[in-house]
């Protein structure tokens, strides 16, 4: 049975550090990566997408204490969890969708999304990614840990799922249900492209999770 977004993980909070740090390989070496790839300097404003529990803003700020964070999330219980571990930090919570929250322009020195944007299309991804991009200072960059298909046929196959189980189970077309559609790293590096980001590299790999860095 699908299940929306935010009630999937909400569902899920008890034990869901520890799931995602046993059960996706490599999961304790790529959040402290992530963490060392965002800006050092004190005050550093970074902007994450998806934050929920915020297992790479933990490791952020062991490297940056002062770093101003605001993160977005659709699920309101891991954004109460995520306050109650970083009572002296600053950080800003905004509850919603990050495909509407506005972002505003030029606020941030750089952004951050591990594990969360693998449930959307190009189609989807290349406005919020203009969006994004809009939303950093000029040469601010976004940094994407994610989970990607390995080939393009796995990436059909995972959509046409989708919409055979929502076809299925008669849920609205316009609603985020938990599914993981991952794209490959070439579909992801054409859509950051195409929103106008200027560069996008790869810094690393651990099975199918790999880190972008995209450059404004
Ligand atoms: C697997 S968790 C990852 C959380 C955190 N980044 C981490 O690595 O532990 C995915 C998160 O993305 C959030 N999410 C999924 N789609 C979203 C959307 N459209 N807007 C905002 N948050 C979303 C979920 O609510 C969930 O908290």
């Amino acid at each position: 049975m699908l299940e929306k977004m935010a009630e999937f993980f909400d569902a899920r909070l008890d034990g869901y550090e520890e799931h995602m740090l046993d059960c996706i390989e490599s999961a304790r070496e790529f959040y402290p990566f992530t963490a060392a790839q965002l800006p050092k300097a004190p005050g550093a404003r970074v902007l994450d997408l998806g934050c929920g529990t915020g297992l790479e803003l933990g490791e952020y700020f062991a490297l940056n204490p002062s770093a101003r964070i605001t993160g977005v999330d659709l699920a309101p219980g891991m954004l109460a969890a995520l306050k109650a571990k970083f009572t002296d930090k600053s950080l800003e919570l905004i509850q919603g969708s990050y495909f509407d929250v506005p972002l505003g322009e030029g606020q941030f020195d750089a952004a951050v999304s591990v594990e969360s944007l693998h449930h959307f299309t190009k189609e989807e991804k290349v406005p919020l990614y203009q969006k994004l991009c809009a939303a950093l200072v000029p040469g601010g960059y976004f940094i994407l840990t994610d989970y990607f298909a390995p080939s393009e046929a796995e990436e059909r196959f995972y959509r046409a799922e989708l919409l055979r189980l929502k076809a299925e189970q008669g849920v609205a077309d316009d609603e985020f249900y938990h599914y993981d559609t991952p794209l490959t790293v070439a579909h992801e590096t054409q859509a950051l492209l195409e929103a106008g980001f200027c560069g996008v590299e790869e810094l690393g790999c651990w099975g199918a999770t790999h880190l972008l860095r995209a450059v404004k």
